[in-house]
């Protein structure tokens, strides 16, 4: 008789956290972590470990000998973006990652970034400031991330359309693989002569760095840089325009919030984000494996157990948050789990939270009584995003006086 193992049933039935969106997910994980502080469900087929408060989710990120990311982007992202940062692991992730962020941490991002986002924000709000209403995620977010990112690396502004396509098609890879493949490769064929040229004729931009630059005296070969400069889109922009998405969605939803916001801007613009993301977290369950056969904080998890760390039921861990369901930015508390934590933790938060500050601040001024068009609160509404891992609003229909 074998032994009876944590596998051998589940939490909850009827729900497949791979795939299947619950519409009611914050009361779902509200309800497993009432029960205990990690539940058993099922996900693509099989049994995965869900964690769901602040303390354990955090655990699990900084242990990266148990659970590393390496076990899990080998298979979900590599064949698409190759070896990125997430596949990596020791040594080769520290030079790796030690030539590649440098640029992305808080002090740089101050002069090599921050002048590019206000014109940036102003240019996508001239297109259609004068219509008096828009969707703000067609028209705003799901544009603004990706053009940073393309701008950042110096690429021709004639060339952004095409650029936005591949982004488009690499974020949608569980979906369409297919089309995923053929932007991995026409970015490759795209992006490798301008490595070439950028080598030959540096200027300011990130390639120019990212060809240049050293970590203990080692340079990144093309491939790697290739792997970086692909992962920048789904990783960098997708989770950008979801987050934006988020606050937005979150401040047009809770007039009283965005009338707190409207009346100090320079007070509360950071903590209308930080809370954004608290509330409503853009990687709110994140996969990862524990390769191994180990007994962990009390649980005793079998080899090859897929996990899901839930960000978003730790950040509304009544431990650790007063009134979690309530959107509040008067918390002012920053919420560092939506980044990730430990080795593999978000190389561009910096970036991402001055682009979250710029265009909130920048939308704000530029549309004066900005609103949700009557009737539009189920369409602004947060919803998961190519499978259950990242959530987002599909759409933010609004109005403003011209
Ligand atoms: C609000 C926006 C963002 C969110 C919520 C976010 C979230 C995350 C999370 C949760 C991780 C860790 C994943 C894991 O441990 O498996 C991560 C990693 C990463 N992020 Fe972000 N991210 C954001 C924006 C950005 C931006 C703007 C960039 C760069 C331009 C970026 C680049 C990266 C990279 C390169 C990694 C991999 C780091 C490594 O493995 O060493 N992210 N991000």
């Amino acid at each position: 008789m074998s032994t009876p193992t944590l596998l051998d049933r589940t939490d909850i039935e009827g729900v497949d956290f791979a795939f299947q969106d619950d519409p009611d997910v914050h009361a779902t994980l509200a309800r497993l972590r009432a029960e205990r502080d990690y539940a058993v469900v099922p996900f693509a087929g099989v049994r995965a470990v869900l964690l769901l408060t602040h303390d354990l989710v955090s655990a699990a990120f900084k242990d990266e000998s148990t659970f590393p990311a390496a076990a899990i982007y080998r298979m979900t992202t590599g064949p698409v973006l190759g070896k990125t940062l997430q596949c990596m692991e020791g040594q080769e992730h520290r030079i790796a990652r030690g030539v590649a962020t440098p640029s992305f941490r808080r002090n740089r991002v101050a002069d090599f970034v921050q002048p590019l986002l206000e014109p940036l924000a102003h240019e996508l709000i001239d297109r259609f400031q004068g219509n008096g209403s828009a969707d703000l995620v067609a028209d705003f977010t799901a544009k603004y991330p990706v053009l940073v990112i393309s701008r950042l690396l110096g690429l021709p502004v004639e060339d952004e359309a095409t650029v936005h396509r591949w982004a488009h098609d690499l974020f949608y890879f569980p979906l369409d693989p297919e089309a995923a493949m053929r932007a991995s490769r026409e970015f490759t064929d795209y992006v490798t002569p301008i490595l070439e040229q950028r080598r030959r004729e540096p200027g300011d931009d990130l390639i120019s760095r990212l060809v240049t630059e050293s970590a203990e005296g080692e340079f990144l070969d093309d491939e790697q840089i290739l792997s970086f400069l692909r992962l920048l889109f789904p990783a960098g922009a997708d989770t950008t325009m979801l987050a934006l998405g988020n606050t937005l969605s979150a401040l047009l939803t809770h007039p009283d919030q965005l009338a707190l916001l409207r009346s100090d801007p320079e007070e509360w613009t950071q903590w209308a984000i930080w809370e954004g993301m608290r509330w409503e977290p853009p990687v709110g369950l994140l996969p990862r494996a524990c390769p191994e056969a180990v007994d962990w904080h009390g649980i005793s998890i079998p080899a090859l157990t897929p996990m899901i760390f839930s960000i978003n039921a730790a950040h509304r861990d009544p431990s650790v948050y007063e009134r979690p369901d309530e959107f509040d930015i008067t918390r002012k508390k920053m919420s560092m789990l939506s980044f990730g934590q430990g080795v593999h933790s978000c190389a561009g938060n910096w970036l991402a939270i001055a682009e979250l500050d710029t265009a909130l601040r920048v939308l704000l001024e530029r549309l004066p009584d900005l609103r949700l068009r009557p009737g539009a609160e189920d369409a602004a509404k947060v919803t998961s995003q190519v499978g259950v891992a990242l959530r987002g609003p599909n759409a933010l229909p609004v109005r403003w006086r011209r």
